[in-house]
């Protein structure tokens, strides 16, 4: 199913929840608006706004009220993204030059922190403390997993499980408390909103592992960046780690990823990537993304029958397809 058809029951809520975000990152500082509007006119899937508002579904859902929640998370997100792009030495995003190659880096350093800041701003609409709680300590994860990434660049003997630790904080508790904060705006109750948590857990971790994939099995134009920017910044992702176990791979890879480490980035990748495409790393990442959504699909069950539940299954499924 395709994402827009999944969202199209949402359109007219969306396109409030799209034009607080133009509006929340308008300002009078002439340069920071238009390196913000710049990533935000790029496009983007809208993933967490739109779980924010389903999970709302299943309580008392305002749109007034949930709007204050779900542009925040997509802030947040924006604004890690905008970081990324410095950290990872990106050129392109969702198919447009990232912040940091059409300006520099410092211009994208502060306009990461600038929308971070714009997140806190609409967020102080909300008055519950908990939700406060929540997103700081979410954003406290992800920057502890970007620096275990580093930390582990170019370690060709980290566990799967560190690996799984770093993409939970990384990416999954975002996705996760969207759904939670989601439901706590609408007032859901503990035990859904558990459930609802559980659901964007596992989607995320799926969400991370199929972005892992896409990164060596994608092409260009599907992805908006070149593939292969994780071997070539050394982020040793699970296809990478499930192929270096694999006795007749393990020896060229590791060849070809000190061949990578010594270049200083500049390397060719392509014999890398296609060692790894050859190896059944591919097949048993895709197999481990397939039992975060069946996780995924179980903590759904049980809450009641509404459309959003399947729109959230609808996104599960497309998450585990995705294919940008
Ligand atoms: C990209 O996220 C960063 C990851 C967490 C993998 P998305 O794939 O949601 O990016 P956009 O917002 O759609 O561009
Ligand atoms: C996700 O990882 C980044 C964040 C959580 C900000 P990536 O570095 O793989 O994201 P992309 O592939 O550049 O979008
Ligand atoms: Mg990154
Ligand atoms: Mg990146
Ligand atoms: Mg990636």
């Amino acid at each position: 199913m395709k994402l827009m058809d999944i969202f199209a029951r949402m359109k007219g809520d969306l396109n409030v929840i799209e034009s607080e975000l133009a509006k929340s990152v308008t300002s009078d500082h002439a340069l920071l608006t238009e390196t913000s509007m710049h990533l935000l006119k790029a496009g983007g899937k809208r993933i967490r706004p739109v779980i924010v508002l389903l999970s709302g579904k299943f309580g008392h859902y305002n749109l007034d009220v949930m709007k204050w929640v779900a542009v925040p998370l997509e802030l947040i997100h924006m604004a890690s993204l905008v970081h990324d792009d410095v950290i990872d030495d990106a050129e392109t995003r969702r198919g447009q030059l990232t912040v940091k190659s059409k300006w520099d880096n410092r211009i994208a350093m502060y306009t990461g922190d600038f929308i971070h800041g714009k997140a806190l701003t609409v967020a102080t609409q909300l008055e519950n403390p908990r939700i406060h709680q929540i997103l700081s300590k979410a954003m406290v994860e992800m920057c502890i997993g970007e620096m275990e990434q580093i930390r582990d660049f170019f370690n060709t003997e980290q566990s799967i499980r560190r690996y799984l630790l770093r993409i939970r904080r990384k990416t999954a508790l975002l996705i996760a408390i969207s759904c939670q904060l989601g439901a706590i705006a609408a007032e859901v109750g503990e035990k859904e909103a558990n459930q609802l948590y559980r659901y964007g857990y596992n989607v995320g971790m799926t969400f991370q592992i199929r972005d892992d994939l896409l990164d060596l099995c994608g092409t260009a134009k599907q992805i908006g960046k070149p593939p292969g920017s994780d071997i070539r910044q050394g982020n040793m992702t699970l296809p990478v780690l499930l192929a270096l176990q694999e006795p007749a791979i393990r020896e060229p890879l590791l060849r070809e990823i000190d061949r990578i480490r010594e270049s200083d980035g500049t390397a060719d990748t392509s014999e890398a990537i296609r060692l790894i495409r050859g190896s059944r790393g591919i097949q048993q990442s895709e197999q481990l993304a397939e039992r975060y959504i069946k996780k995924a699909l179980a903590a759904l069950e049980g809450l009641p029958d509404i459309p959003a539940k399947k729109s959230l299954r609808d996104i599960a499924h497309f998450v585990n397809k995705r294919n940008y």
